[in-house]
């Protein structure tokens, strides 16, 4: 399908949904009168189903405008550690509804990023719900950001880790995890929504910003995403 019909098309879905999350939101904020606790539950269905419709689309919107070469960045110096702290903030009620934990270790003396805040934000959304996602009960995140040493042996970068106990990743899945549309076949994985695109559009957008993403996975015993972004100084 044409770009221009693709994007056309998902605006005009967006409409539809903003509407029904709008009123939703509304309707959950006791605006039209109070609600019984079984027209909450159904609610708050709707609301969280209208969300996944919302993300899918925008992802899709994501991928076709990468793929075409349309997506653009906005660059500035900005501190990683805060958009960790914003996404770990807006996530740790989905992770303790979970009974996970999440930790954060932050280094100090972090220098700066040269990146795009709302994008890596994105990328380390998406990393973070694919490590409580294919988690269970129990489990354990750390996120980890340091300075680290460019693969040059150099320079300096920003290093980034989301380390998870979760299922794991199969070593015949390793090259299509970050193919789009591709899930793993498991159970566990199954069972979590997901359009397979999260992967696909973090790799892509790390890698405009100049960075790397890899992985290391233990079937049964977690998986560990690394992720690189330069440094604001090296400009
Ligand atoms: N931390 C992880 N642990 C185990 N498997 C993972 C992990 N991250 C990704 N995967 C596997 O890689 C697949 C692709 O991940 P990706 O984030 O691209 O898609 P998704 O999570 O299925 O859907 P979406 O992110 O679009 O909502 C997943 O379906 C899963 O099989
Ligand atoms: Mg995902």
């Amino acid at each position: 399908m044409a770009l221009s019909k693709l994007l056309n098309c998902s605006h005009e879905l967006r409409t539809p949904m903003t509407a029904i999350k709008g009123y939703s939101d509304l309707l959950l904020a006791g605006t039209a009168g109070t609600l019984n606790d079984m027209q909450l539950t159904f609610l708050k269905t709707i609301s969280a189903n209208v969300g996944r419709m919302a993300t899918l689309v925008s992802d899709l919107s994501d991928i076709s405008r990468i793929e075409a070469g349309r997506l653009k960045l906005e660059f500035e110096a900005l501190s990683i550690a805060d958009v960790v702290d914003d996404i770990v903030r807006s996530s740790r009620q989905q992770i303790e509804a979970r009974k996970q934990r999440v930790g954060v270790e932050i280094a100090e003396n972090l220098l700066p990023v040269w990146g795009d805040r709302n994008r890596i934000s994105q990328v380390l959304s998406s990393l973070l719900s694919n490590a409580y996602k294919y988690s269970s009960e129990g489990g354990e995140i750390t996120i980890r950001v340091k300075n680290g040493l460019a693969s040059d042996g150099n320079s300096a970068e920003a290093h980034l880790e989301i380390q998870d106990t979760g299922v794991g990743i199969h070593p015949e899945d390793r090259e299509k995890v970050f193919e789009k549309f591709f899930r793993a076949k498991d159970g566990a994985v199954r069972d979590e929504t997901g359009g397979g695109l999260g992967l696909s559009i973090a790799k892509n957008l790390v890698e405009m910003q100049g960075g790397r993403i890899s992985f290391e996975s233990k079937v049964g015993k977690g998986t560990t995403f690394y992720v690189t972004f330069p440094l604001a100084s090296d400009e």
